[in-house]
């Protein structure tokens, strides 16, 4: 059985925008391929802990075995780890990726465990995956009429490539309330993007 993992970002959780048309990329895969099973993880609903000094000690001295961020930190590779897919939907927040999304990264860019430090850099040890991320946003960030710097589309490619997935595709809904012809051509962006 093949396993979509879908990261669910935005404050509003499932009542937001962008995480009702990720539902519905759920819905177009499992009403194709009804053997897939879907594994939600809302970073708003079931928060992360934040991250506690040992963890931080640990992550250097790589002796952190016994804590209980250690056990979180695996369970969320893990989750990743067992992924044929990955979906996010997540908002823009301050030209980034919003705190929970930074924690789960945090707690899943392991050193010996999710990536390798080598003389040319990180090297992630995770299997690639195709990988599709809604953005939501209140004003556009990408093309000419962006006027605002994007910091989400760079660090979010390069932590996840650090974990070995590189098989990235973005796709941008911008504006508070999106006319319906806005809404449709990205509901057709998300569909054309083989996620399994
Ligand atoms: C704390 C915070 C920071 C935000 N920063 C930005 C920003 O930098 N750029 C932007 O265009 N919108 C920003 N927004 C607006 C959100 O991106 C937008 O409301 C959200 O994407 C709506 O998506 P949703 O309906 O899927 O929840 C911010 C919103 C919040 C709450």
């Amino acid at each position: 059985m093949s396993t979509l993992l879908y990261l669910e970002c935005s404050p509003h959780a499932g009542h937001s925008l962008g995480a009702r048309l990720a539902r519905g990329v759920i819905d177009d895969i499992t009403s194709r391929h009804p053997d897939v099973g879907v594994v939600t993880r809302s970073l708003v609903l079931d928060p992360l802990p934040p991250l506690s000094a040992r963890y931080a000690q640990g992550i250097t001295a790589s002796a952190l075995r016994d804590d209980e961020a250690f056990t979180c930190s695996e369970h969320l590779i893990d989750e990743l780890e067992r992924s044929e897919g990955l979906l996010i939907s997540t908002p823009m927040h301050n030209f980034a990726v919003p705190a929970a999304l930074k924690l789960w990264l945090d707690y899943v860019l392991r050193k010996d465990r999710s990536f390798k430090t080598t003389p040319q850099g990180k090297v992630g040890t995770l299997r690639d995956r195709p990988t599709l991320v809604l953005v939501r946003s209140g004003g556009p960030c990408t093309g000419e009429n962006a006027r605002q710097p994007d910091f989400l589309t760079p660090y979010l490619h390069y932590a996840l490539s650090a974990l070995g997935i590189g098989n990235v595709n973005f796709v941008y809904l911008p504006g508070l309330s999106p006319s319906e012809e806005d809404l449709e051509l990205t509901r057709c962006a998300l569909a054309a993007v083989p996620l399994l």
